[in-house]
């Protein structure tokens, strides 16, 4: 499976959205992250600007809904032309019923986890989502550090998306850079969310192939 780099447009100059968008044109998809200052302890944007972003993007939107109520908000964002929704498992009243409806929207499903929510409860609807989403920091900011007891959940999802042979992907965020993203890809991730480590390098172009190919390495 090849490594998969999705920046995060947090870390970009919100005042230049469409232009930070182009700047990671070589990227697989971008990360736009959603908070409602409810779930998490933040503010970003909604659907007005998401639509927006998915118009100018030149390339397929990953849509993080740090919201509260996701089943009931969260069907407009696949509406909206998301390439691939993520709601959290925490938020959620019915998983299933929410992933089948993003799918039928036309968007891949994606399911987050918290750093401490578990995978088991969720191991037998592997099947109803095309993503599982390890949080590596708490949600609700950048630039936090990569949290490494993270490491044995995303073995174990792996674990047990292999031995359903299913082709579900397993997405890290948080933390993401040159200093963590073997462990992550070595550990079974295969679609890495990066935000400061992108936007703040030097080259943004050639921080994602840097990043791309150190994950390539390790993803089996
Ligand atoms: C955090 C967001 C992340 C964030 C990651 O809650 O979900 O997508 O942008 O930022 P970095 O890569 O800086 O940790
Ligand atoms: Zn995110």
């Amino acid at each position: 499976m090849p490594a998969l780099i999705n920046p995060s447009i947090l870390s970009a100059d919100f005042a230049n959205l469409e232009r930070d968008l182009h700047a990671i044109s070589t990227a697989d998809y971008a990360h736009v992250d959603v908070m409602d200052n409810h779930f998490v302890p933040n503010l970003t944007l909604g659907l007005p600007v998401f639509e927006r972003l998915v118009q100018v993007s030149p390339v397929p939107v990953d849509g993080h809904l740090m919201i509260a109520d996701p089943d009931r908000w969260a069907p407009a964002y696949a509406e909206a032309g998301a390439a691939s929704v993520t709601f959290h498992a925490e938020a959620a009243q019915a998983p299933v019923r929410l992933a089948r409806e993003l799918r039928r929207l036309g968007a891949r499903a994606g399911l987050a986890l918290r750093p401490a929510t578990p995978v088991e409860p969720f191991l037998d609807l592997l099947g109803e989502v095309d993503m599982i989403l390890v949080m590596t920091v708490e949600p609700g900011f950048g630039g936090q550090s990569f949290i490494d007891g993270t490491l044995p959940k995303i073995r174990r999802v792996r674990r047990a998306v292999s031995e359903a042979g299913l082709d579900v992907h397993v997405q890290v965020d948080g933390g993401v850079s040159r200093e963590t993203i073997e462990r992550a890809a070595e550990a079974g991730a295969n679609v890495f969310v990066a935000g400061s480590a992108v936007y703040g390098a030097e080259s943004v172009p050639a921080e994602i192939a840097v990043l791309r190919d150190m994950a390539s390495a390790h993803v089996h």
